[in-house]
């Protein structure tokens, strides 16, 4: 792979892998009573986040303090992008300042590589508009392992995730559509006609189905993922109402108990934040069957092992 991770087609099958394989090792680090290793002492990673994030930007800071690499913030807020820097420019400031690591977070599509190309250095994408955000795809892959109790990759493989939401306005879909289907699991989309966009099965191997509503091939799903309504990016125009999006898409208990007659193990995901009482409600992202926390705390491991991955590559190429 390259020196970045950008998208998910910066991944070979090895690669991903190896970023699994990892992310187990990274899992028992995480479990140790001192969660603290040496790999990254005295490196920084910078993290740029110009969109809001809870989980990925905390993920990002605990996953290299683990490593023992120093961590600088930045947000559009309190950054001189404020006094009318150019974006840019802050970019190359932070870089001059010896930053090893950039993971950037920015509204526009394709900006990571924009800054991966300016500052030269080691570029995660954290979340580029609505075009990918590979890191978390990768965690939802290792949630999907952790869960089941498996360890390989191609453990997954014959085994089908239904993506339920606006898929139109999804970096997680589109980034997990392009992992899942590389690694061989079968791809189920369903949304409404207003969220589908337009040739959105190339994205996959040919396994990609597309679905306006929930069917007997959905209920027999090993996983399904909710996506939240990404209305900072659409505004209220897609549905009538949340109630009304809620009544047909939404995974409530009713579609639960369907889910569990054909598959009781079946798995329950959502990248966060929810929405409860929209694309999910209480009772189906709080059961038994959901790993929607276990997704979170994953997120630490695989991001160490992103990190270490990237770091060892670097170390083989200089
Ligand atoms: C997602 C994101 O920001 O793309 N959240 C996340 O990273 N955990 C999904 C979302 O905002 O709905």
């Amino acid at each position: 792979m390259s020196k970045h991770l950008l998208s998910i087609d910066d991944l070979e099958k090895k690669d991903v892998e190896n970023i699994i394989e990892l992310s187990f090792s990274m899992l028992e680090i995480l479990s140790r009573d001192i969660k603290k290793v040496p790999t990254l002492r005295g490196k920084s990673v910078g993290l740029i986040f110009f969109e809001p994030s809870t989980r990925t930007r905390v993920s990002f800071e605990i996953a290299a303090k683990t490593l023992s690499a120093d961590t600088v913030n930045l947000s559009e807020k309190g950054s001189s992008v404020e006094k009318g820097e150019s974006l840019l420019d802050t970019i190359k400031t932070i870089t001059a300042l010896g930053v090893d690591f950039l993971v950037i977070r920015h509204r526009a599509e394709g900006f990571p590589h924009i800054v991966a190309k300016i500052s030269g250095i080691p570029t995660i994408n954290a979340g580029d508009g609505k075009n990918e955000h590979p890191t978390q795809a990768l965690l939802d892959l290792f949630t999907m392992l952790t869960r089941k109790k498996l360890r390989k990759v191609d453990d997954l493989k014959g085994a089908t995730i239904s993506i339920v939401g606006d898929i139109l306005h999804s970096r997680v879909a589109r980034s997990g559509i392009k992992l899942f289907s590389k690694i061989g699991m079968n791809v189920i989309l369903v949304s409404s006609h207003t969220t589908l966009p337009k040739g959105i099965e190339k994205l996959g191997n040919g396994n990609i189905k597309i679905k306006t509503q929930f069917d007997d091939e959905f209920f027999k799903s090993d996983f399904v993922m909710a996506l939240r309504l990404q209305k900072e990016r659409h505004g209220n125009f897609y549905f009538p109402s949340d109630r009304e999006y809620n009544e047909i898409w939404g995974l409530d208990e009713n579609v639960m108990t369907k889910l569990k007659e054909k598959n009781k193990d079946v798995v329950i995901m959502h990248p966060g934040p929810m929405n409860i009482g929209v694309e999910i409600n209480s009772e189906v992202a709080y059961s038994e069957n959901s790993a929607i926390f276990e997704q979170v705390r994953n997120g630490v491991a695989t991001r160490m092992a992103i990190l270490y991955y990237l770091f060892s590559h670097l170390q083989k190429i200089s």
